[in-house]
C-alpha cells in the first residue's frame, strides 16, 4: 500500500482534544412511520411511490423504524463511543400544511430524540432541513416558488424557538446543489422536475432561505454554532489539455462553488457558467444583502474526485463525467471511486476561502456489499476506507488546514434516495425485513478507535 495512504499511526489524539467526532443520519432515510401522528406526505413519499422511480421500488415507509425505535438507535450511538450524533427535522411532521399550525406530536417527538441524546451523553448537531418538502409546498411551486423564503422561515423559527435551549449545533439545509440538481434539474430526486426553469429559480431561493433560516437561528438561539452543509468532489481534467482543463473548471463551478460562493458573499458563478446568468431574473431589488451569512462552520460532504472532460454535447455545460466504472478504478456500491486525497484536496480547497472560519467534515463514508455470517459483517474495504479518508484529514490538519470535526455517513443501513435500500452505508447493518442489527467489523474499529 502506498505509505501516503499508511494508518498505522492514526489516533485520536493526533485530531486534538476539541476536534469533534460524530455520525450523520437524515429524517427520511431512517425514520419510517411517514403517515403517523400528524405527519403529512413529503415529496419523497410522493416520488418513491411513483413507478420506475427508486431501485427495485424501495420506499421509505418503515426505514430503521428510527421514529418509534429511536433510543435503541441512539443506544447504538453511545455503544460506539460517538459523542456526537447529526439528525434531521421532518418538516412535514412539525408542519403538516407546510407552515402555520404546529403538530405537536412532531414537537415532542424531537424533544424526545434530543433529551434522549443528552441524557446518553451525546451532543445533538440538527439539520433543520434534509430534503424531505412538505408535499403541500411543492403542490405550490415548492422552491421555485419566493414564498418559500417565508414557509422556511417558519419553519426553522417553530425549530428554534421549541429546540434552540437545548440544540446548541445548527446546519440550515444539507447539500443544497444536490437536493436543487437532481431533484429540480435533473428529475432523478424527488420532486422529479427539470430544466433550467426550475433549476435556476430553485437555486435563489434556496440561498435566500438559507440566510433566512440562518440569521432567524442567530436571533433565536445566540449561543448556538450555525453551519450549512456542503456537498463537493475533488474535480481534475481528463487530460492536460485547454478544453479539458476549462470544462473541469466549468463542472467545478457547477459542483462545488454553486451555493457556497453565494453564500460568502461572492456571488453565483455565472463567468464559468454562463447559464446560470439566468438567475439574475430571480435576483430582486434588495436581494444582495439576504444572500450571504457569516456561519460558524461549513459543513464540507465529501466521498470521491470526479474526472471531467469536454463534451460538445452536454447542454449548458460543456463537460461530462468520465465514469469511474470506466476507469479501471476501485468502486463503491454506488460506483464512486475510492480515492482518499480528495477529502484532503477538499479541505485545502475550502481553507482558500478567507470568509470561512471552520470547517467539519459532516459526512464522509462508502457503501461496499456487505455480508453477515455468524452475525458478523467483516467489513474491511470499509474499515480501510474510513481510515484512509481520515489519514487524509490528519494530513490537512497536520498542514495547518483549519479542520475541526469528522462524523461518518452514517451509523445504520438505511433509504439511499432513488438507490433505495441496495447502498449499506452504516457502520451497523439493518436485516430490514426483522430490523435486527449488528454492529458492522467499521463500526467496532471506531468504537475502538474513540475509545
Ligand atoms: C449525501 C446526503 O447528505 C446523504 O443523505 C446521502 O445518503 C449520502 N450523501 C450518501 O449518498
Amino acid at each position: 500500500m502506498d505509505t501516503e495512504y499508511s494508518f498505522s499511526s492514526l489516533n485520536r489524539s493526533l485530531f486534538g482534544e476539541d476536534f469533534a467526532w460524530g455520525v450523520s443520519t437524515a429524517a427520511l432515510q431512517i425514520e419510517g412511520s411517514c403517515d403517523v401522528d400528524g405527519k403529512s406526505a413529503s415529496i419523497w413519499d410522493t416520488f418513491s411511490s411513483k413507478k420506475g422511480k427508486i431501485l427495485n421500488g424501495d420506499k421509505p415507509t418503515h426505514a430503521c423504524d428510527f421514529y418509534k425505535e429511536y433510543q435503541r438507535d441512539i443506544d447504538l450511538v453511545k455503544q460506539l463511543n460517538i459523542p456526537n450524533f447529526r439528525f434531521s427535522i421532518a418538516w412535514s411532521r412539525i408542519l403538516p400544511n407546510g407552515t402555520g399550525e404546529v403538530n405537536q406530536a412532531g414537537i415532542i417527538h424531537y424533544n424526545q430524540v434530543i433529551d434522549y441524546c443528552l441524557q446518553q451523553g451525546i451532543e445533538p448537531w440538527v439539520t433543520i432541513y434534509h430534503w424531505d418538502l412538505p408535499q403541500i409546498l411543492e403542490d405550490n411551486g415548492g422552491w421555485t416558488n419566493r414564498k418559500i423564503v417565508n414557509w422556511f422561515s417558519n419553519f426553522v423559527t417553530v425549530c428554534a424557538q421549541n429546540f434552540g435551549d437545548r440544540v446548541k449545533y445548527w446546519m440550515v439545509m444539507n447539500e443544497p446543489a444536490v437536493f436543487t440538481g437532481a431533484g429540480y434539474f435533473l428529475g432523478i430526486h424527488a420532486p422529479g422536475r427539470t430544466g433550467l426553469r426550475n433549476f435556476l429559480p430553485a437555486i435563489h431561493h434556496v440561498v435566500l432561505s438559507i440566510v433566512a433560516g440562518a440569521k432567524i437561528l442567530r436571533e433565536l438561539c445566540p449561543d448556538a454554532q450555525i453551519g450549512n452543509t456542503f456537498s463537493c468532489s475533488y474535480i481534475e481534467p481528463y487530460a492536460d489539455k485547454p478544453k479539458h482543463i476549462a470544462a473541469a473548471k466549468r463542472a467545478d463551478a457547477l459542483i462545488n462553488r454553486l451555493y457556497i460562493e453565494p453564500l460568502l458573499g461572492l456571488g453565483y458563478p455565472t463567468e464559468e457558467v454562463k447559464a446560470l446568468k439566468g438567475i439574475n431574473k430571480y435576483i430582486l431589488p434588495g436581494d444582495e444583502a439576504n444572500m450571504s451569512f457569516d456561519f460558524d462552520f461549513i459543513g464540507v460532504q465529501n466521498y470521491t474526485r470526479e474526472i471531467v472532460k469536454y463534451s460538445f454535447f452536454t447542454p449548458y455545460i460543456g463537460a461530462s463525467l468520465v465514469k469511474a466504472q470506466d476507469r479501471g478504478v476501485e468502486l463503491t456500491e454506488m460506483k464512486w471511486e475510492v480515492y482518499p486525497p480528495c477529502i484532503y484536496e477538499m479541505i485545502k480547497k475550502f481553507n482558500a476561502y478567507p470568509q470561512i472560519k471552520k470547517l467539519i467534515i459532516t459526512e464522509n463514508g462508502a457503501a461496499f456489499p456487505d455480508v453477515v455470517f455468524n452475525n458478523e459483517v467483516d467489513d474491511q474495504r470499509r474499515v480501510t476506507y474510513l481510515q484512509t479518508h481520515l489519514q487524509q484529514v490528519l494530513k490537512a490538519k497536520q498542514e495547518g488546514y483549519n479542520v475541526e470535526g469528522y462524523f461518518v455517513w452514517t451509523l445504520t443501513d438505511n433509504f439511499e434516495w432513488a438507490e433505495g435500500y441496495h447502498p449499506r452505508f452504516g457502520l451497523v447493518y439493518i436485516d430490514f425485513e426483522t430490523q435486527h442489527r449488528i454492529i458492522k467489523n467499521s463500526g467496532r474499529w471506531f468504537a475502538q478507535f474513540l475509545g
